[in-house]
């Protein structure tokens, strides 16, 4: 049967630890339990209420006050479905750890997810935000999404195609509360000699670990531990420093205004991008601006990567400090740049929707 419970704190389920109570929480260990709740759910008395699907909390920002019906999807299981001489597929339950999954794969031979190690978060969250590390994002290994379509109560198979992967985007991000994630598909390679790890320090790092193995070349194992190692030393725990990754995207501006910025700042940092955008790094306009370890308390911008803000009062703080923390780094990289920076987590409003709490400068 589905476990159904009211008024359940949530704090210690995002990983920037913000006080959150819900009003309910329906807690999924099947999909046949979705199909359950959904066809008592529209008789029952919560039915007044929105749902919200909540996976690993990695990437969200919660209210206060959730008065939404909660759905947690915490169905496992990894499952291998085909086999060549070159590659697999597997198919990855949604409430598989997704590092986890990364370190199993990489230990059995199967190769493609290992540039997306340590990041935080469950498999069924990494499709909506297209996770995406060290020149690799999920689409380059997912073949399909078997997901839940709230609305109309029916299951779907998704291809790669239909998921319309963007940059930190995908079709589950831009249409809220409306898919259920319960299974991803990936094709990983078998052959150890399909790496990419051309991403700044990475190359040399894993090049260290083929010595120490006596390797003359990396291979795909040294490069997740070299990404496992690089992370740590830049992107805090959040089970020590409460956290959600990124907070702002990197924003794409035009190859001129890049090159008039260049004029004044010749350190700026920025990767091309098609049609003569230039991406560039937010963690570096933040640091310029002089909000290294700074910010508004309790959120302050971590000391190694100005990018992740992190929550110096745990289960405490609220949605309300993080706004402020962000309008305060957006204005200051304003003033100093002109380039207006976007948040990157979901904030989710009180009433379970989705809010585009974005500051204007
Ligand atoms: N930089 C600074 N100061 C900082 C932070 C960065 O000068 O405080 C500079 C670095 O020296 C480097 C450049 O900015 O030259 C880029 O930094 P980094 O390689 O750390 O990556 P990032 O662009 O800040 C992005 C992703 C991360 C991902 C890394 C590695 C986004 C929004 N973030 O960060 O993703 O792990 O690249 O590929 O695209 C996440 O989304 O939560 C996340 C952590």
């Amino acid at each position: 049967s589905v476990s159904i419970n009211d008024s359940i704190d949530l704090s210690r389920h995002n990983t920037m630890a913000l006080a959150c109570v819900a009003d309910t929480v329906v807690t999924l260990t099947t999909e046949a339990q979705l199909d359950t709740f959904m066809a008592k759910y529209a008789d029952s008395a919560k039915q007044k209420k929105p749902l919200f699907v909540l996976s690993g909390g990695s990437n969200v920002l919660l209210p206060a006050q959730l008065q939404a019906v909660v759905l947690q999807p915490k169905m496992r299981g990894i499952n291998l479905v085909t086999k060549t001489d070159s590659y697999v597929d597997i198919e990855v339950m949604a409430g598989e750890n997704w590092h986890d999954l990364v370190v199993y794969t990489v230990n059995q031979g199967w190769y493609g997810l290992e540039n997306l190690a340590l990041i935080p978060g469950l498999t069924g969250a990494a499709p909506v935000q297209n996770i995406g590390a060290y020149g690799v994002q999920l689409e380059d290994c997912l073949q399909y999404v078997r997901a839940y379509h709230l609305p109309t109560k029916t299951w779907h198979h998704l291809t790669a195609a239909d998921c319309q992967f963007g940059y930190r985007d995908s079709i589950f991000k831009r249409a809220p509360n409306t898919w259920l994630i319960s299974c991803v598909g990936f094709r990983l390679h078998t052959n150890a000699k399909k790496i990419l790890a051309s991403y700044g320090d990475v190359q040399t790092v894993a090049e260290r670990y083929a010595e120490q193995h006596g390797r003359k070349q990396a291979i795909p194992d040294d490069v997740m531990q070299a990404i496992i190692d690089i992370r740590q030393q830049k992107l805090p725990d959040p089970k020590q420093l409460a956290n959600c990754g990124s907070f702002f995207q990197n924003p794409i501006i035009p190859q001129d205004q890049f090159t008039t910025l260049q004029a004044t700042y010749p350190a700026i940092v920025g990767y091309p991008m098609p049609d003569a955008m230039i991406k560039v790094a937010a963690g570096w306009l933040i640091e310029q601006a002089g909000l290294k370890g700074h910010g508004i308390a309790p959120i302050l911008t971590h000391q190694q990567q100005a990018l992740v803000l992190t929550n110096h009062t745990p289960y405490q703080a609220t949605q309300e400090d993080v706004a402020n923390a962000q309008q305060h780094i957006v204005n200051v990289v304003y003033e100093k740049f002109a380039i207006q920076l976007s948040r990157e987590p979901v904030w989710v409003n009180s009433d379970g929707s989705i809010g585009h709490h974005e500051y204007v400068v």
